[in-house]
Parts: structure tokens; sequence; C-alpha cells
């Protein structure tokens, strides 16, 4: 950093620091202070840079927080980071927990609507501690930021550090007015545009009804015509938790609900005619753990088979009818079941599978089918349900499920990127709907803005690709009768850092919007002005890490770090650590688009095996594999075309367990 600026960084971080408190570390030789600028929560003093989350009690114990008693999944502690609004942060909190995994979730107020973002997420255990890390971009217009623990369940918590701390330079926006909103009503209608292949859905929080700002409200009329609840028709927000808790032997069998946190979306779409998605009513997530207990009592035993299917099906027989009871006909479609399907294959191990069994899909179908409204469609949906192995899985699930004539619809959630393939992806919805004779709702589009030289730019590029295959595969007989985008803006979205959606955060379309809209039109995305040319230098990349230095980055919760040992220099590349086998290294070979890339590297490890993969979402191309097994240096060298036109592609380097992997001289080139 050069010293003019390190001077006015430190000028404003020492402004900051009487501001909220936050610590500023001597640094050693490079200057006054060390960077990154860090919050930390203090646990030997009640407040001190932390505070209580929701419903719990929080004890302090030898500079530790012992968090009991907690009512929700998201009672705990937070950090609270408003200044650090405009910066990417890194949240760094040890951990350890009964619950099964433990979650870092940031929240901020933009504009009067609140959103939560997910920073990063880890298992947990009670007898040894856990490190949840991640880095996160807050907004420049967010206010009131926090960072909190949530956790998979209402068990105790104990945290023993809990930090956040900006990445790179600090922005300082301490004094910074948020920029005013675009007009939305200026920008022309996706949902009318599309009027004749499917409705142009948006998933909302209730906050956009009750904002005192009705500018969000305007842009969802004008633009979308139907709606999803982001949040509020979850189980969390409709079991009513007082009443079950405090009467557990009169709601036994059947739920307590309420519909407080909905009624505001509810009367926004009945009043303006917007027909609405119910967003869900069986999930493993979202869904209070005490739900499952005898007498709803986390301390006691889990509910049996028979108890647990009467409260299932009063559930979706009381939630369906008082929903169509008071807002006649404005549900069309419920999510029944969501996210059934494992990561790792087979079916989701959770509550639901382990009080009621396998079958547990099936009869959350037949409920809903005997109990629900006539007219309004049941939806199975998922995440990554384009990928081949787990839409095999979801098909085995579902395949009863649609011979018992209990479902109408397939939800592919579609949280994607711009590395998955079109076609692909168009391909899975009509397996999809030929396997199981169903129609298809894309219900929560987003696509994560690529990391090119002009993301926003590229990102329109792919929704016109994205958007030419749904509408061509439409006009081909493939059931698709909604597209839903999960959230208004990019400061909106629970990924907004990747910032994937269609608008904004001020509500000005993006050129993602451009995209879609092209998609129709034929038109092309317009370059902005500061559009740069993607490099057409073909210099072969050469790392053998004798510098000291990787020039890639981590996969993921990869660790890097450059060690002494190498293959014939002194230095190689270890990579440790992650959360799975495929949080490797990644190098970015976009400059060799259009060619045959020729990859060689030296790679040594204690598993069996690791590879060498291009980054494309869905498919994961393998370059080459290698037996590690023996532990010695083994050469490994393959050849890949990169696609014409391909905007952002990376190649990562894997193995086939958590073993750490050492990987020297590696080399890539064009070959043709
Ligand atoms: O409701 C509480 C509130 O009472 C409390 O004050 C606040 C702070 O502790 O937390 C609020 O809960 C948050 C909730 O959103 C709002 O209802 C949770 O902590 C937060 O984790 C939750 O995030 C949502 C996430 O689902 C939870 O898994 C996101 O907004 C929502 O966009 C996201 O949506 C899911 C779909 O339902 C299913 N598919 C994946 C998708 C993305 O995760």
């Amino acid at each position: 950093m050069k010293k003019g600026l390190i001077k006015i960084v430190a000028a404003a971080m020492a402004g900051l620091f009487l501001l909220c408190g936050c610590e500023l570390r001597p640094k050693g030789t490079d200057g006054p202070y060390e960077f990154p600028l860090t919050i930390k929560a203090d646990f030997n003093e009640k407040d001190k840079f932390w505070q209580t989350n929701g419903s719990c009690k929080v004890k302090l114990e030898n500079g530790k927080a012992v968090i009991t008693n907690r009512k929700e999944s998201n009672a705990g502690i937070a950090v609270p980071c408003a200044e650090y609004r405009g910066n990417t942060v890194n949240a760094t909190a040890m951990v350890s927990s009964e619950n099964d995994s433990v979650r870092l979730t940031l929240t901020y107020d933009i504009y009067g609507n609140v959103s939560y973002v997910t920073v990063a997420s880890g298992d947990t255990t009670a007898d040894a501690e856990s490190q949840i890390s991640g880095n996160i971009e807050i907004p420049a217009n967010a206010q009131n930021a926090k960072i909190y623990i949530e956790a998979s369940d209402v068990r105790d918590i104990t945290v023993s550090s809990f930090e956040v701390s900006i990445v790179g330079d600090f922005n300082d926006l301490t004094g910074t007015p948020v920029e005013e909103l675009a007009d939305p009503t200026k920008t022309a209608s996706l949902s009318a545009a599309y009027a004749d292949y499917f409705k142009f859905g948006v998933a909302s929080p209730a906050s956009v009804m009750t904002n005192k700002n009705d500018k969000f409200r305007k842009l969802l009329k004008t633009q979308f015509n139907s709606v999803t609840p982001e949040n509020e028709l979850k189980p969390e927000n409709v079991l009513d938790a007082s009443k079950c808790l405090a009467d557990p032997a009169k709601y036994n069998e059947s739920p307590a609900i309420h519909f407080d946190a909905a009624k505001p979306i509810l009367d926004y779409c009945k009043k303006n005619n917007i027909p609405m998605r119910g967003h869900t009513l069986v999930w493993y997530s979202q869904t209070p753990s005490w739900f499952f207990y005898e007498n709803y009592d986390v301390n006691g035993n889990l509910a049996s088979r028979e108890l647990m299917l009467k409260r299932m099906e009063n559930y979706i027989d009381s939630v369906m009818n008082w929903c169509e009871k008071n807002y006649p006909g404005v549900i069309y479609a419920w999510d029944v079941v969501n996210e059934a399907a494992a990561d790792d294959g087979g079916m989701r191990d959770c509550y639901w599978k382990q009080v009621v069994g396998d079958d547990y899909v099936e009869r959350a179908f037949e409920f809903a089918r005997k109990h629900g409204p006539s007219g309004v469609q049941l939806f199975y949906n998922d995440y990554n349900e384009y990928q081949t192995s787990k839409m095999g899985d979801i098909l085995t699930m579902l395949r009863p499920v649609a011979a018992a004539g209990n479902i109408d619809g397939m939800g592919m959630q579609s949280h994607i990127s711009s590395g998955l393939d079109p076609n692909n992806y168009v391909n899975a919805a009509k397996t999809y709907a030929d396997e199981l004779g169903v129609v298809i709702h894309i219900t929560e589009l987003d696509v994560t803005a690529p990391k090119s030289l002009n993301p926003m730019y590229d990102q329109g590029v792919y929704m016109k690709k994205l958007f030419s295959a749904i509408v061509e595969a439409k006009k081909a007989g493939v059931p698709i009768e909604c597209v839903t985008i999960w959230g208004l803006t990019d400061d909106m979205s629970w990924k907004s850092s990747t910032k994937p959606l269609l608008f904004y955060g001020n509500l000005s379309p993006k050129p993602a919007y451009e995209g879609v809209m092209c998609a129709l039109t034929g038109g092309e995305v317009a370059k902005p002005a500061d559009y740069q040319e993607p490099s057409s230098d073909l210099t072969p990349y050469y790392e053998d890490f004798e510098d000291k230095k990787f020039h890639g980055g981590p996969r993921y919760s990869a660790v890097l770090k450059v060690v002494e040992g190498g293959y014939e220099g002194n230095y190689c590349l270890e990579n440790s650590e992650g959360y799975a086998e495929y949080d490797g290294y990644s190098i970015d070979v976009t400059q060799f688009a259009g060619h045959t890339i020729h990859v060689s590297f030296v790679i040594k490890s204690k598993a069996d095996v690791c590879k060498c993969t291009a980054d494309i979402d869905g498919s994961w191309p393998n370059i080459v594999e290698v037996q590690t097994g023996s532990g010695e240096w083994v050469t490994g060298e393959g050849d890949y075309k990169i696609e014409e036109g391909t905007t952002s592609l990376s190649i990562y380097f894997e193995s086939s367990d958590m073993s750490p992997f050492y990987i020297d001289n590696i080399k890539i080139e064009a070959v043709d």
C-alpha cells in the first residue's frame, strides 16, 4: 500500500475506532497498523462488541460465551458491523455445539427491507471447537449490518471467539448518505414481455409490503405476475411456538399456527390480484426442532411415527385451508416438500426422515392432495436439481408420488452460475416433465456473476443464452409455466455478494435484465462504457512456487499455503482443510477460450486419487486423474477444449478424500 493511502486509511480507521470501538493493532515493520481492521467480540464483558440475538441466555465464562435456552435456531449472539458497509469482510467464529451445524448469517436493512445473507457454515460437535469462517461483501447502502450465529437446532452453543475483519483496504462510507433509488416504473415489464410463455415471478420479503418507500412495490407490480414469500410461509414462521410450547397437550396432534408474518404479503397479493406460490410446507430447515419431539420438548423423546404423521397431516390441512379460506384463489401452487434429496446421494438425513421414515415425502403429498383446495398445484422443490446424479435421486423419490397422482409440478430452484450449460439445464426440465408427467416451475432462479473482466455484461450475455434455451424448450413442448427470480435486487439476495439478480440495489435494471429481454427480441446486450476487451494473451501459464507465491486461488473453503519440499525446487503448494474434497486449488483459464489447453503438473497426496477438473457447473468435466495413494510425486497431464465465447472458466485440482495434497510445476498452454 502507498504511504499516503496508509495515512488516509489509518486516519479513517482511527475515526472508526472511536465510533464503534474496533481494535487497531500495531503492525510490525510495514506501517503503523495491522490490516485488516477488526471488530472482535470480547466475551469478558456484556455487550462489548457483541450483542444477544433473539431469545436465549448468554453466560460469560472464562472469556467464552455459553448460549443456552435458545428458543429459535437463530438465537445466539451477533457482532454489529454497520460501519463496514461497502466493504468485503471476513467473519470467523470458533464454536462448539451439539447442533449438527452452525452458520454465520449477515443481516442488514436495505431501504427499509431486511436481508439475510449466508456467510459461511460448518459442521459442529460439543467436544471440539470448529472454525466457521467466510468472506462477504456488505452492500454500500446497507444499514445496521450485523453478523450472527445460527444453528441447525436449538441446542446450546459455546463461542470462544467471534470477529469481523475488513478484507483489503478499508472503504470508509460511515458518513456517506445512501444512494437515491431509481424510478422503477420506467423499465419495461418482464411479465408483459413473457406473457405468451410463462408467469414471471419474484420472491419477496413481507417488508416490501410494509415498507414506507413504495418504490419496491412499484418494481414488483410493474415487473412480475407471481410472488413467492421468501420466508413468511415457512414452518418456523407459521408454527405458533408460544401456543404449542405453553400447552403441548392441547396442540399435541394439531399444532397451533398463525400467519402474522405472511399476512402483509397475502393481503398485498389479494388486493393486487397477484397469484402466489406457497413456500413451503415440509422442509428439514427453518422448521423448529421442538416440532419433532413428544410434548414439543427437545429435552424429551422424539415423537413416534404415528404422532408425527398426525402433526404433518393436520399442519398441511390447516395451513392450506386457512390460506384458501382467508385468501381465496391467491395461492395457486404449494411447494409441498422442499429439499428432501441429499447433496451426496439418496435422501437427506433429517428429523422428518428419522421420525416418520423414508416415506415422509409420499405421505406429505398424499395429505396435500387429500386436503388441498381443488385446483391448487402440488410441487416438489429442490436445488442442484439439474445435476445428473441428484436428478436420479429426485426421480426415484418422486416416482411413487407421481404414480399415486399426488404431484403436479417439479420446482427447479436453479441457484446456478454462468458455468452451467443452458442446454443441459433445459434437458433436465424436459426429463422431469416426461418422467413424472408434471409441469415445471423454475422457482428460485439466481445466477452468480462470473469472476470475469466484465462480470455484469457477461452475466447479461449468459442470461440471454439461458432464457433463449428456456423459451425454445417451452416452444418445443416442455411445460414450463412459471419462472421465479429469487429476490428483487442484488442487495436483497441471500447471495448478495455474487450479484445474482436482474436489478441493482438502487432498482435500476442490470445487463442481466437486458439479457432476459434480448432472449425475446434477438437484440444484443449493450457493452458498458467501461467494457474491457478480454485478453488474447496465450502466454503459457507456469507456476513452480519458487517466488513463494501462488497465482490461482482457493476453491470454496480450501486453505492454500506455499510450503517447503518442492518437486525439483525448494517450494510447492499445499492444499489442505476445507469442508469437501472439491475444495481445492483453482486457476482462471478464461484467456485460452476457443483453444485446447494442455495441462501438466506434479502432485502428491495420501488420497487415492487426485484430479484436475474444468469448473463447469453440473458436469465438471475431468481433464486428468492420477493415482496418488503412494504418497510420492506423480505426474499428471491432459487436454481440454475450451469453447469459443467462454467468458469465464477455471480449472481446479482436488483429492478423492480430505487428505491434503501438494502440487508443483503447473503448466497450462494452448496447443491449437
Ligand atoms: O425470522 C428471524 C427473525 O425473527 C430474527 O430477528 C432474524 C435475526 O436473527 O432472523 C430471522 O430469520 C432469518 C430468516 O431468513 C428470515 O425469516 C434466518 O436467520 C435466515 O437464515 C433466513 O434466511 C433465508 C434462508 O432461506 C434460510 O435457509 C433467506 O432469507 C432465504 O432467501 C433462503 O431461501 C431458501 C429457500 O427457502 C429454499 N431454497 C434455498 C434458498 C436459499 O437458501
